[in-house]
């Protein structure tokens, strides 16, 4: 049976570890042929690896979200490699040092905005022309549910998750008339390196975010990437500028 992605092609950023792996790898047994962009090459190339060991198909892009001569360059070698871009996800991203508002230094704050908003404004600015120019296509940015809150901790963070949550709105609405639906994903605390770099041992750090979800328990990578799947299928095709939580109720 072909799948739901069946010969679709691919970008996802931030696609050698945790959420954008995962959507990588549920995008290809859907059928999409991926491009993998990111910074870190040995997990790009092992996310490769894992797409082509379940019989799929996947290439590795070196490319830096902050760069806009990187994130053109990946939109290119999509083209050049798959004839296509369908779909994107602008999912790289870091979650900054933690400190609160008056310790954080300028430095951090301009990195954390650099990587998490500025790479999703690139990200958009150069895949949507392709899109329009092939007659539509969909992306998916991966914001946060620090989209929608207080970052007390993380003020830099949760500020640029608010950023991409207004760049999708104003993406979904500018660009909806010519074919391009534009959403995001905000996921509540998933199991990834990015969640359990901290201090905090994995196992003390999950059990603190579980006693505050609904749901008893933080996300598997795998669960957020059946949202994008969806946001990206022709099922979510009335689907445009939904700022899509995945959190496990928090903030119901
Ligand atoms: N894990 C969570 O709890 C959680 C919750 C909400 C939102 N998110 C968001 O999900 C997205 C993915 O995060 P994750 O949890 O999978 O983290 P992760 O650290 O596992 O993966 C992030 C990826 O982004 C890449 N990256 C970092 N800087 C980059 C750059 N300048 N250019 C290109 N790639 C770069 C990293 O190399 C890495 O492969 C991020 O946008 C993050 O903010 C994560």
């Amino acid at each position: 049976m072909p799948g739901i992605l069946q010969d679709k092609s691919a970008l996802i950023t931030g696609g050698a570890s945790g959420i954008g792996r995962a959507i990588a790898l549920a995008f290809a047994a859907e059928g999409a042929r991926v491009v993998i962009a990111d910074i870190a090459g040995d997990g790009g190339r092992e996310t490769v690896r894992m797409i082509e060991a379940q019989g799929g198909h996947a290439a590795f892009c070196h490319a830096d979200c902050t760069q806009s001569a990187d994130v053109q360059a990946m939109v290119r070698f999509t083209m050049e490699r798959y004839g296509r871009l369908d779909c994107a996800c602008n999912n790289a991203g870091i979650g900054g040092i933690v400190a609160p508002l008056h310790d954080l230094p300028v430095e951090e704050f301009d990195r954390v905005l650099a990587i998490n908003m500025r790479g999703v404004f690139l990200g958009l600015k150069y895949e949507i022309p392709q899109m329009i120019a092939q007659g539509g296509g969909v992306i998916v940015n991966t914001a946060s549910t620090a989209a929608f809150m207080a970052g007390t901790e993380a003020p830099a963070y949760a500020a640029s998750k608010a950023g991409v949550a207004s760049l999708t709105r104003s993406a979904a609405k500018a660009y909806a008339a010519r074919g391009v639906r534009v959403n995001a994903v905000c996921p509540g605390a998933t199991e990834t390196p990015l969640l359990l770099r901290r201090d905090t041992p994995p196992e003390d750090l999950k059990r603190r975010h579980a006693a505050r979800i609904p749901l008893g328990r933080i996300a598997q990578p795998a669960e957020i990437a059946q949202v994008v799947l969806w946001l990206c299928s022709p099922a979510a095709s009335y689907v445009t500028g939904l700022l899509h939580l995945a959190a496990g109720g928090i903030l119901a």
